[in-house]
């Protein structure tokens, strides 16, 4: 069977924002890229999307001894997975539409080959139906710029062969990214739902008037956003019981916060706080374009990245 570091050649389906992005790290480790997307403007905006994201890789340590070019474009999907170890799918967020992507791909995969869909929120079992070789295929979900992002979500469908998502987590590992295990499916899977919970409560925050858009992203990013890049929330708050770690924690403080778990609000986005939201954006903005605020996330983000790369002496 197939080892991570056995594999050289990968494909891409499905070039958009993530597929690009997709390609951007891969090519860094060093791996032969094939790409295919129906969009004839595909292939020009992977070629403008790796030459964008190669100087932050590359300041990274990432992209050593690798080759920005080492990527083909195929008009043909078959012609794209056809000699390719592992295929990273990443067609529309659409059931029928990848179930059809595969139905049309499958026969020209490799004998052995992985395909890993980067599926946000679909659930693997239904895309694998009426697929010949189901056991092969397995949700990777990466954050966006999966080339910068270190986390991507692992988990199989009813389908999926064991041995199919230990090789998935072992490349995904072998090529520099931090992959979690989900030991079963659910929609959204983890992250993003871990997104929407605190979400809920920001919007019931706003929409019920608590705070304004600007203040309540401040509650994060001035305060518990800043431990969360670096610990998850178990562990932060097993620090918040000192030297008595989780265990006095729960006995601390864990009757009070069940108590505002029973008091979490549960809004939906009518129109009224739709506007409530989009309003409280632009005021947060301050004037800033979204061209602006995202040049500035993406810079502050390489910062904070280099300063974990060096402070953790891993890479990624
Ligand atoms: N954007 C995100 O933040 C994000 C993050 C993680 C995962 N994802 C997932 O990644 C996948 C792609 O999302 P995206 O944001 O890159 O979307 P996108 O719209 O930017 O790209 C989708 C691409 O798929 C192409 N496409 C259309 N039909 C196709 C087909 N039959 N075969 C192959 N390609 C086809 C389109 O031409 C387009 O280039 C989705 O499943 C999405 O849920 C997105």
């Amino acid at each position: 069977m197939l080892k991570p570091d056995a594999v050289t050649r990968v494909a891409v389906v499905g070039a958009g924002t993530i597929g690009a992005s997709w390609t951007a790290q891969f090519l860094a480790r060093g791996l032969t890229v094939a790409v295919t997307d129906p969009n004839p403007q595909a292939e020009a905006f992977v070629r403008a999307y790796v030459e964008k994201a190669w100087p932050a890789l590359e300041r990274l340590g990432l992209a050593a001894n690798a080759d920005p070019v080492a990527w083909r474009f195929h008009a043909d999907p078959r012609a794209a997975v056809a000699g390719a170890e592992f295929v990273q799918e990443n067609g529309p967020e659409n059931a029928d539409i990848k179930r059809m992507l595969y139905a049309e791909i499958e026969d020209a995969l490799d004998d052995s080959a992985i395909l890993a869909s980067s599926t946000s929120g679909l659930i693997m079992s239904e895309l694998q139906q009426g697929c010949r070789m189901p056991e092969r295929f397995v949700v990777g979900h990466p954050f966006n710029p999966p080339h910068l992002i270190p986390l991507v979500e692992v988990v199989g469908g009813a389908q999926t062969a064991p041995e199919v998502i230990d090789r998935t987590m072992a490349f995904y590992h072998a090529i520099g990214k931090r992959p979690i295990r989900l030991n079963r499916e659910v929609p959204g899977h983890l992250a993003n739902r871990l997104q929407a919970a605190l979400w809920r409560e920001a919007v019931h925050a706003v929409a019920s008037g608590l705070a304004s858009v600007e203040d309540v992203d401040l509650a994060i990013s001035e305060g518990p956003g800043l431990r969360w890049a670096l610990m998850g929330p178990h562990m932060i708050f097993n620090l918040g019981g000192g030297t008595g770690g989780m265990e006095h924690f729960l006995h601390h403080l864990g009757p009070n916060i069940e108590t505002w778990w029973r008091d979490l609000g549960t809004p939906s986005l009518t129109p009224d706080v739709a506007e409530t939201l989009i309003t409280g954006c632009r005021e947060a903005a301050h004037g800033r374009s979204n061209a602006e605020l995202a040049a500035e996330r993406d810079r502050l983000l390489m910062a904070l990245l280099e300063l974990l790369q060096r402070e953790r002496g891993t890479q990624n």
